[in-house]
């Protein structure tokens, strides 16, 4: 007997619950026609959430997640909560989940599928066949620490602090997950920090450097932040697997997207100690300016969804796909509007879920 797959489904704001209605789809499809099973709960998360439950995150959609085998996360934010205070904004909602489930290993992979290297603001020859993975640590860093706040000050200004910390349990689980995921790859892992300017960044690098030595078939390199986002729009396809802090992650996580093609490509995986709660969301934001429109590409959260399916639930079948369906609706020239380009088919957000679910349906007949 197939075991039921339990998921907790937050849309949150913006194009979230766009992209959410198309992972449905693919849902469904997977329940009728590869007897899976899912167990699924749905709750409002982020700006939605504050303005159901006064906070960006209850206690019982928290407690849900804790539960669940993973979590499907669409977006969160908005200019119409931007005057809320921090602790309860739409994007505190996400930083309380990531944090309360322990989730300190983000996988971001960065994968130029072949029928977009036209659509890469990059020359095709230098994103064709890219594959990066970004292992981003999500639960440290400058988003967490403390002290922070805004102070006034008695001449009148005023101070904001934010404080950058790690510890070495923090750096040492974060390198293990990015030595084994390279471990499966090409065997190259670069560990990226700023340790000519930040204590932070040192202890960073020297840590990393333990636990390289259990590692001896892994090429470990060191680069500086700035250096690696340059490099990153140079020559991107020298890096197998980047290991970064949570700040610089997630910026560079944010610029090895658009070498795919567009922000509406990169899906992630949020995981912590194996087993103990996961999850799932694009990359791309809310995007509130065209939230509501059906032009969004819901293909980072769908491709999200087939990392949820490979990562937590065991059904790697059902991953490759929807991953192969994405890439055959791609190169049947169909887009929405962030990877179109002359002659090729523009389709609406929920067009193009179909469209993957077709493409399933005919992979599979
Ligand atoms: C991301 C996002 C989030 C982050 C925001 C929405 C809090 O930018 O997942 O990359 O900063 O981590
Ligand atoms: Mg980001």
């Amino acid at each position: 007997m197939s075991k039921k797959h339990s998921m907790l489904i937050l849309p949150g704001d913006g194009i979230g619950p766009e992209a959410m209605v198309e992972v449905k789809k693919i849902v469904a499809w997977l329940e009728e026609h590869k007897s899976l099973e899912f167990d699924i709960s749905e709750d409002s998360v982020g700006g939605a959430a504050y303005d159901q439950y006064g906070t960006s995150l209850a206690d019982h959609t928290l407690e849900k997640a804790k539960e669940v085998d993973a979590v499907m996360f669409g977006a969160v934010g908005g200019p119409k909560w931007d005057g809320v205070d921090y602790d309860k904004r739409p994007e505190a909602g996400l930083l309380k989940l990531r944090k309360e489930l322990n989730l300190f290993a983000n996988l971001r992979p960065a994968l130029c599928f072949d029928p977009l290297v036209d659509a890469s603001s990059l020359k095709p020859e230098l994103v064709s066949g890219l594959d990066i993975m970004i292992l981003r640590e999500l639960t440290g860093g400058v988003y967490f620490g403390e002290p922070r706040g805004i102070t006034e000050l008695s001449n009148g200004q005023r101070r904001g602090v934010n404080t950058q910390v790690y510890e070495t349990y923090e750096i040492h689980r974060a390198a293990h997950v990015a030595f084994d995921l390279a471990g499966k790859r090409s065997g190259r892992v670069t560990s990226v920090e700023k340790a000519n300017v930040m204590e932070s960044g040192l202890l960073w690098r020297e840590e990393v450097n333990i636990i390289a030595k259990d590692y001896p078939n892994i090429k470990l390199d060191h680069m500086y932040a700035d250096n690696c986002a340059m490099q990153l729009v140079r020559t991107p396809k020298q890096f197998d697997v980047i290991l970064t802090d949570n700040l610089f992650g997630d910026m560079l996580s944010d610029i090895a997207a658009m070498l795919t093609g567009s922000l509406g490509m990169l899906p992630s995986a949020s995981l912590g100690e194996v087993g103990k709660g996961a999850l799932y969301e694009p990359v791309h934001g809310s995007a509130p300016d065209i939230a509501g429109q059906g032009i969004a590409n819901p293909i980072a959260t769908i491709l999200s969804f087939a990392m949820a399916l490979r990562y937590t639930y065991n059904e790697g079948d059902a991953a490759d796909l929807i991953e192969e369906a994405v890439n055959d609706v791609l190169a049947n020239d169909i887009r929405t509007a962030d990877i179109n380009q002359p002659g090729m088919t523009l389709v609406s957000t929920s067009e193009m879920g179909n469209h993957i679910v077709d493409a399933m349906q005919k992979l599979e007949s």
